[in-house]
């Protein structure tokens, strides 16, 4: 079986509030599966543990910082639900609060398997084990989060491109 004849992957990215960190990732990654045709092999998309933001769109000075490469981020703000561990086949988190918030929403043993870091993904030698929430910061916060996530999601990309070919 090749590539195109296989299921999507389905990967949802998670974060506090789903109008900074979450929605630029799932930008990020998007950008990536455009940039190699990869696009119908993927189904992205982001919640938030918390629900203070619903059906708005990201956070205006992250929809800057993504603009300025390349990334227009359109998702609009929901919270993570119980059906979103059936749904997805990774759920990923950006810090050690989302990890603990998720693994409580979790339903079972093997929903909550489906949960990962975004820090695993970092390239070695990063000095993060997180992507810092950047809702309280100045600009240097959302540029490092784009950082980040840009390295993460490649990572992550490569990592299951060549899971799939094996
Ligand atoms: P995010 O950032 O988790 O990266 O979307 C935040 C956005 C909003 C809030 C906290 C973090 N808030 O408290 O409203």
């Amino acid at each position: 079986m090749n590539n195109q004849e296989k299921k999507p992957v389905k990967i949802l990215f998670v974060c506090l509030g789903n109008i900074c960190r979450s929605p630029a990732a799932e930008g990020v990654f998007l950008e990536i599966l455009r940039e190699n045709q990869a696009l119908e092999r993927y189904t992205v998309d982001s919640a938030g543990t918390g629900g203070y933001h619903i059906g708005e769109l990201p956070d205006s000075r992250m929809r800057v910082h993504a603009r300025q490469r390349g990334l227009e981020l359109v998702h609009h703000c929901r919270q993570v639900t119980t059906e979103d561990f059936e749904d997805f086949d990774l759920i990923i988190g950006m810090d050690s609060m989302n990890l603990t918030n998720l693994r409580r929403k979790a339903p079972s043993v093997e929903a909550a398997r489906k949960i990962h870091g975004m820090a695993e993904f970092f390239s070695p030698g990063a000095r993060y084990d997180h992507v810092p929430d950047p809702y309280y910061e100045g600009a240097e916060g959302f540029e490092l989060v784009l950082d980040l996530l840009q390295d993460a999601c490649l990572n992550l990309y490569n990592s299951l491109e060549s899971e799939k070919r094996n």
